[in-house]
């Protein structure tokens, strides 16, 4: 079964590419990405050598490689991660993510669209885009307001959340006027190995690691639903596999954690793991806190409601948050040439 995967040198997408290739070796995926600061062969060096493994290093915006690509290799589907996906990066430089996100989205849409008119009956019924989204097109929710739900409203607060939502009405755009088989999933916070130490938990691993203040934006009680990485390539495939074209699936954790409190359980999980337990407060790994100033826009809380996708796919997430931290933390401890690498020649600030 062909994939083309956009994006797939990137945090989900490498977890995404490895997730299928440990479950059948029925999958041949071509992996096109334009190999950003985010995005990192290294990630999937292992299948380098595997036949059903196809690299090609290009941008979404590029309709005419798009058209050669879906021409010379007829995916059955295709998986959009390809985003600028940092909500810092988007408030600093917003126009890459406006470039990206929104560009190429419409770019890759109207490849795909003409690239699906052209297959035969039977492909034409097999073929699905799924276009990944994220919960925070839905902007901000109060402490005690209900789970966002496919029915929340569209409300970004930043450039990226905006620059997706944007991507989002264009996908569901291309199903309503073209009949494109576009599926939207938006999905909450995702953690797990080969995420950039730019993203709040791997950061936190890094700092608390090398015994460098962890900085927490303002009063550090925003609230984020997590879900690990695998799960999240689980339901993926699910919905790839059982989805109805034309559908949205909202994909949550059912794990919200505020920010102070997810410091603090993944601090004590690496002072446990380095026996400091018994030691005064000040050598624990949480005594590294820094409140720094807010982000501009900062939303207060996201929580994304699975009920959906549990209801009519039978995908939730399997990954308790204490099993997951301790995944992520032990692949960060394993990897710390990963992460020196993506520090020196990836990214352009000094963690
Ligand atoms: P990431 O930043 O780690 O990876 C993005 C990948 O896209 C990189 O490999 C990069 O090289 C590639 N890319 C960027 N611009 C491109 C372009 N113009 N053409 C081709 N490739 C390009 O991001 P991620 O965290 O893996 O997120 C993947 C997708 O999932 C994004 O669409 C994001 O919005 C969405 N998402 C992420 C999360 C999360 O918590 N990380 C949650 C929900 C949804
Ligand atoms: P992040 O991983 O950037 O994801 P998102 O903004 O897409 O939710 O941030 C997660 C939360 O952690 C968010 O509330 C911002 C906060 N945060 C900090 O407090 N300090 C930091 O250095 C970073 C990167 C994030």
């Amino acid at each position: 079964m062909k994939i083309l995967v956009t994006g797939g040198a990137g945090f989900i997408g490498s977890n995404f590419i490895r997730y299928c290739f440990n479950r059948s070796s029925n999958y041949e995926i071509i992996n096109y990405d334009k190999l950003t600061y985010a995005g990192n062969l290294k990630n999937l060096e292992e299948f380098n050598n595997n036949k059903r493994y196809h690299f090609i290093k290009g941008d979404i915006c590029n309709s005419d490689l798009i058209r050669q690509v879906l021409n010379e290799f007829s995916p059955r589907y295709i998986v959009n991660f390809a985003a600028e996906s940092h909500v810092d990066r988007s408030i600093l430089e917003p126009k890459a993510f406006i470039n990206t996100n929104i560009l190429g989205t419409f770019n890759l849409l109207t490849e795909a669209n003409k690239y699906f008119h052209n297959l035969n009956d039977i492909q034409k019924k097999r073929f699905k885009l799924l276009h990944i989204s994220t919960d925070e097109v839905y902007g901000s929710l109060k402490e005690n307001d209900p789970a966002f739900t496919e029915d929340s409203k569209y409300y970004p607060n930043n450039p990226y959340s905006a620059s997706k939502a944007g991507s989002d009405h264009l996908a569901r755009s291309f199903y309503q006027t073209y009949k494109l088989p576009v599926i939207i999933s938006n999905a909450c916070n995702n953690y797990g190995p080969y995420q950039s130490i730019e993203k709040f938990i791997p950061l936190i691993i890094f700092k608390a690691t090398n015994n460098k203040q962890i900085p927490i934006y303002g009063d550090g009680k925003q609230v984020r639903d997590w879900l690990y990485v695998e799960d999240h390539c689980e339901a993926i495939i699910t919905i790839l596999e059982k989805s109805n074209p034309g559908e949205i699936y909202n994909i949550g954790g059912s794990n919200e954690v505020n920010n102070l409190e997810l410091l603090e359980f993944i601090c004590n999980y690496i002072d446990k793991k380095f026996d400091i337990d018994s030691k005064s407060n000040k050598d624990k790994s949480s005594s590294l806190i820094n409140f720094i100033k807010d982000r501009p826009g900062h939303d207060r809380r996201y929580a994304t409601n699975p009920i959906k996708i549990k209801e009519k796919l039978g995908w939730e997430a399997k990954t308790s948050f204490e099993s997951g931290i301790q995944k992520t933390v032990d692949w960060y401890l394993k990897n710390k040439e990963w992460i020196e690498d993506q520090r020196q020649n990836y990214l352009n600030i000094n963690y």
